[in-house]
């Protein structure tokens, strides 16, 4: 039997997964738990996934950890979640430095309480120098947000002068996105049962090869990303093209 690792083609990972870590809720609530024991077992996750990615040397991983739409939750939990950020970035920061990950953060993080944007500073600041894994977060993000605020920032570039629309193209259209430095992810992963995007990157997943699965985020551990890169492995992505000019190219 060949170790579940020795099946991944190293030489084909994908440089970028993106993952919606849904499902913590109802995986608490399974076990007559509130919704917040969910979210707090759901950080043992995120460490496993993010060792994992590091071990593969996977280039970037973005975590969807609060989307826009999010804040409409009822307010304990909103609360919860927001102390769980906090805590969770002071007692990582320290291993995330020591592995060598890079910490940034995509969406509206002037919208979180003060002190998670405070704690999120520091730590991209003590990580801001590491050249292993890139971790992004998205806090307070999601696609659509993400697409105005682009169309803000290019209008005000039309209105300075320093951008003429004729020359309004993909290119800056993608430099003014929350991604700008990041690449389009190939794989995008969802827990917990759901065949939805639920305004994650939208722009940025326009090729990304898509996976779902049923495990409730908390439960989502190492073997359980493997598979999801072995079934990415197994596709032909064609990109527009015919599989025949895939395969000669
Ligand atoms: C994902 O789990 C975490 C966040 C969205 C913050 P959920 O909290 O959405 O859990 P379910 O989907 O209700 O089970
Ligand atoms: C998506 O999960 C957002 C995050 C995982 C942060 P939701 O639970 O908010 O999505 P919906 O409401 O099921 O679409
Ligand atoms: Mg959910």
């Amino acid at each position: 039997m060949l170790e579940q690792n020795e099946q991944i083609d190293t030489n084909r990972l994908p440089r970028h997964i993106a993952i919606i870590m849904d499902g913590n809720g109802r995986w608490a609530n399974e076990q007559g738990k509130d919704r917040l024991y969910g979210h707090f077992h759901g950080v043992e996750s995120v460490r496993n996934i993010v060792e994992t990615c590091a071990e593969l040397k996977i280039g970037y991983l973005t975590l969807y950890a609060f989307s826009t739409e999010n804040w409409d939750r009822p307010e304990e939990e909103v609360a919860g979640l927001m102390e769980l950020l906090v805590s969770t970035i002071r007692n990582e920061v320290e291993t995330l430095h020591k592995n060598n990950i890079r910490l940034s953060v995509i969406g509206e993080i002037e919208k979180l309480p003060k002190q998670a944007c405070k704690e999120l500073h520091e730590a991209f600041e003590i990580t801001k120098n590491n050249t292993g894994l890139n971790l992004v977060m998205a806090l307070s993000y999601s696609g659509r947000w993400e697409l105005l605020n682009a169309v803000k920032k290019i209008a005000k570039q039309v209105q300075a002068g320093s951008v003429d629309v004729e020359n309004i193209n993909m290119d800056l259209l993608q430099t003014n996105l929350e991604t700008a430095s990041i690449p389009d992810p190939e794989l995008m992963i969802r827990t917990g049962g759901e065949y939805r995007v639920s305004n994650f990157l939208l722009y940025q997943i326009a090729y990304s090869e898509l996976y779902f699965t049923d495990v409730h985020w908390p439960e989502f551990r190492k073997n359980n990303l493997i598979a999801a890169i072995i079934d990415y492995q197994q596709r032909e992505r064609r990109f527009g093209k015919t599989g025949l000019q895939v395969s000669q190219s």
